[in-house]
């Protein structure tokens, strides 16, 4: 938490009181053209050691937090998955001294019960990801940390999700495992015959290296996966239609999830 600014709000029990106000960064990824969901008051591109993040910054004020917001596709989202900048998108949004990320990340369903349109709140994933710079740790003679990566996404900031998922009456699964793959094409069939073997319950292309970077720095993080169609060779028709028809859908609920999870803060 950023301890510095507070302001007055009414708590639970109607009392007036203090609430912290948090800065709370929010990467979005395709289908980024929902956002901003607040008056922009900041825009910056902090240049860090390794380049550019993939957009400028935008700050906005939502139920009284510090909402910092990243397109990690760019502002015109043509940076595909494999050419993301990740390590400058995380360390400048930690030069913004967040107290949290929440990712967005569209993904398709193995498993069968996982309707899209809906969300899922993360809670492994198992990275097939290839030649993309997964750390910060990158030069000699420097100190690694070699980070605790047992689970993956943060605890706590995920139970706040799925509590502000419930709370918002969405249609919402807490818990799966999130197969990255390395893309941009999408999966054959057999490979994802091979992910659920591997225990994977969906796949997308965005959660590595960016969950483990964000560890390395030190700061807490959470996906909120964006279900947009069945995976390969689990459907009816074309995969593509498939997330047309659903992404709006997807991106309204969170977009609902994120204005609950704030107003809970
Ligand atoms: N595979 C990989 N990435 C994805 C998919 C998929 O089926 N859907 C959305 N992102």
């Amino acid at each position: 938490m950023n301890a510095g600014a507070t302001f007055q709000a009414f708590t639970r029990s109607g009392k007036r009181g203090e609430r912290l106000m948090a800065t709370v960064a929010l990467i979005a990824g395709a289908g980024a053209g929902l956002y901003p969901l607040g008056d922009v008051s900041e825009v910056e591109e902090p240049e860090t050691r390794w380049g550019w993040p993939s957009a400028a910054l935008l700050t906005w004020q939502q139920a009284g937090h510090r909402v910092v917001y990243l397109a990690r596709h760019g502002a015109l989202g043509d940076i595909p998955p494999h050419l993301v900048n990740y390590r400058a998108n995380i360390a400048a949004l930690a030069a913004c001294e967040v107290d949290s990320v929440i990712a967005l990340n569209g993904v398709g369903a193995i498993r069968p019960d996982l309707a899209p349109g809906s969300l899922i709140i993360p809670d492994q994933l198992v990275d097939y990801t290839w030649g993309r710079p997964h750390t910060v740790f990158d030069a000699e003679r420097e100190e690694v940390e070699y980070i605790d990566f047992t689970e993956p996404y943060d605890k706590d900031l995920r139970s706040d999700l799925i509590e502000a998922g419930r709370s918002a009456s969405l249609q919402l699964t807490a818990g799966a495992t999130y197969g990255v793959t390395q893309g941009p094409r999408l999966e054959t069939a057999a490979e994802i015959d091979r992910l659920e073997r591997d225990g994977c319950d969906v796949v997308g292309m965005t959660s590595m290296p960016e969950a483990a970077l964000a560890r390395e720095c030190g700061l807490s993080y959470a996906s909120c996966c964006i279900v947009m169609n069945a995976a390969a060779g689990r459907g009816d028709g074309s995969i593509h239609a498939e997330i047309g028809a659903h992404m709006d859908a997807g991106m309204q609920a969170a977009a609902s999830l994120f204005a609950e999870f704030l107003q809970r803060l």
